[in-house]
């Protein structure tokens, strides 16, 4: 089912104190999560057993992972399995956000293995795509991010593509405070979700979310969720602030 989604990437960021501290006082302001809606904590992985017994019991609030490697268990010194990530009930794992395509080195083949691996042990992939700022100045976005999901998704049957939500991320815009003007993100996700039409069909296209990245905060959220291909946000910085981030769940549709 298309959700809305606010998902907070804490990234490594906090002491398991401060994240303990951050996850009470967010939870401790009431807001109504529709059934149509989700917020998602993405905590690092020493705080996926706390993060998850904070949020127990409470509806619509999932906790992910921010990385899993693509094989499922033997000798992969300081790797972490989605079999490990289930043992604890973790639903959601990032995959392929920016900094792990730079730093890591992440090619879209190897996002696509740890897509399949998600997919075949019931974790939902928060599959992120999103160009650099050369290629946004060269307008050479839609086929860049095109390139990304036809690499790492477009194996996927219909069936499984529904269950991956998609973060656009453009790089020039995370941890920047430069974001993307709503019709910069509306633009390009009507092309994001026009690529899974042609793929998948329309049906399937309307069914998947598709979120923004690139500091969102409490006072551009309304603004870029009211876009209509616009699911919800991926948030860094803003998500360490427990006003700031339940200001922007409070801004889902
Ligand atoms: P930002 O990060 O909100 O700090 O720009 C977004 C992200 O990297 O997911």
């Amino acid at each position: 089912m298309r959700k809305q989604i606010a998902a907070a990437n804490w990234k490594m960021n906090l002491t398991l104190q401060k994240g303990e501290e951050l996850l009470d006082a967010i939870l401790a302001i009431p807001q109504e999560l529709k059934t149509n809606q989700a917020a998602i904590f993405a905590v690092p992985f020493p705080y996926l057993a706390m993060a998850k017994q904070k949020v127990a019991g409470k509806q619509n609030v999932f906790i992910a992972a921010q990385n899993c490697y693509s094989k499922l268990n033997g000798a992969y010194t300081g790797e972490t399995s989605v079999e490990m990530l289930q043992s604890l009930g973790i639903q959601y794992v990032i995959i392929g956000h920016s900094e792990r395509r730079e730093y890591f080195n992440e090619s879209n083949q190897l996002l696509a293995e740890k897509v399949n691996i998600c997919l075949e042990n019931n974790i939902t992939p928060i599959f992120c795509c999103g160009e650099a700022l050369e290629i946004r100045e060269a307008n050479g976005q839609n086929a860049f991010v095109a390139n990304q999901l036809e690499q790492s998704l477009f194996h996927l049957s219909a069936e499984e593509i529904v269950k991956v939500v998609i973060a656009y991320e453009p790089i020039w815009a995370i941890g920047t405070g430069k974001t993307a003007t709503s019709n910069q993100a509306q633009e390009i996700h009507a092309f994001i979700r026009a690529e899974f039409a042609a793929k998948y069909g329309e049906a399937i296209a309307n069914n998947i979310s598709i979120l923004y990245g690139g500091s969102v905060k409490a006072n551009n959220a309304v603004e870029l969720f009211s876009q209509p291909d616009v699911d919800g946000g991926l948030v860094g910085g803003a998500s360490l602030n427990a006003t700031e981030f339940v200001a922007i769940i409070n801004a889902l549709k």
